[in-house]
C-alpha cells in the first residue's frame, strides 16, 4: 500500500501543530503529535517524584505507560494511561522539563516505536524533531518549518495567554532559545534539516498560506 506520510520537523513555537493538523484536515489524514508524547512522560515524572535526571528510572516509566492520541472533531485528546491530560502536558513546568526527558535514548526508542506503528496502516501527518530524519526515513514530503527566534516567541506568549496564562515574552525567548539548543545538540536523533526536506520559513505567512503551499506540494503524490 502507498500510504502519503508528511513529516513536519522544526524548532520549538514554528507553528507545527496547527499548521500539521490543519494539513491533515484537508488531506484525510491521521496528526500525530509526538512533543505531545514527550511531554506526556514528562508530567507523568513529575507527578509521580521521578528526577529527569535518572534516565533509567525514565526508561522505565516510559515502558510502563499507555499513550493514546484522538484526533476528534471537538477537538484533539491526549490521554495518559487512560486520563485526558491535554491541558496539563502544556504547563511552563512541563515545558522546562520536556527537552531533558526527550535527550533519554531510552525514552525516545520506545516512543518512536508507538510513532512507528501509528503509521504503520495509516496515511499520517506527524509533527516533531526527528520525524523526517529518524521516525519516517521514507515519508513521501518531509517540510522543515521555521521562523526566526522573535516571532516565534510572540506566537508561544499569545496562545499562553489565550489559554489563561500571564507571561513574560523575553522568559519564553530565553525558553524557546535553551530548548533550541538541547534539542539540536543531544546526541541521539537530534534537530535536524531532513536532507530531502523542503524548509519553509513561516515569518511572515499566515497559518493559510502555508498550510496552502504544504498541501499543494503533496500533490504530485496525490494524484
Ligand atoms: O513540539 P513540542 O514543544 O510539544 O515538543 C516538546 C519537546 O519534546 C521539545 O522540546 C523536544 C521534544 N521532542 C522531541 O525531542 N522529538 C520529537 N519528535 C518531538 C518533541
Amino acid at each position: 500500500m502507498n500510504l502519503l506520510t508528511i513529516a513536519i520537523d522544526g524548532p520549538a513555537g514554528a507553528g507545527k501543530s496547527t499548521v500539521a493538523k490543519l494539513v491533515a484536515e484537508k488531506l484525510g489524514l491521521l496528526y500525530v503529535d509526538t512533543g505531545a508524547m514527550y511531554r506526556a512522560i514528562t508530567l507523568k515524572a513529575l507527578s509521580t517524584g521521578v528526577s529527569l535526571k535518572d534516565a533509567d528510572s525514565l526508561v522505565k516509566l516510559a515502558n510502563q505507560t499507555h499513550i493514546e492520541l484522538r484526533d476528534r472533531t471537538e477537538g484533539y485528546e491526549i490521554l495518559l494511561d487512560g486520563k485526558l491530560v491535554t491541558g496539563e502536558i502544556r504547563t511552563p513546568e512541563v515545558t522546562a522539563g520536556v527537552s531533558e526527558v526527550s535527550a533519554v535514548p531510552g525514552v525516545r526508542l520506545r516512543l518512536v516505536e508507538l510513532q512507528r506503528a501509528m503509521a504503520d496502516d495509516r496515511g499520517v501527518v506527524m509533527d516533531g524533531r526527528d520525524i523526517g530524519t529518524y521516525v519516517l526515513p521514507r515519508a513521501t514530503l518531509k517540510i522543515f518549518l521555521t521562523a526566526s527566534v522573535e516571532e516565534r516567541a510572540r506566537r508561544r506568549s499569545e496562545d499562553l495567554n489565550q489559554r489563561g496564562y500571564t507571561v513574560n515574552q523575553q522568559e519564553i525567548q530565553a525558553d524557546i532559545e535553551r530548548r533550541d539548543n538541547y534539542d539540536s545538540t543531544r546526541e541521539f536523533a537530534p534537530l535536524a534539516v531532513a536532507t530531502d526536506a523542503v524548509v519553509v520559513e513561516t515569518t511572515g505567512l499566515t497559518v493559510h498560506q502555508v498550510v496552502d503551499r504544504i498541501v499543494a506540494m503533496t500533490r504530485p503524490h496525490v494524484l
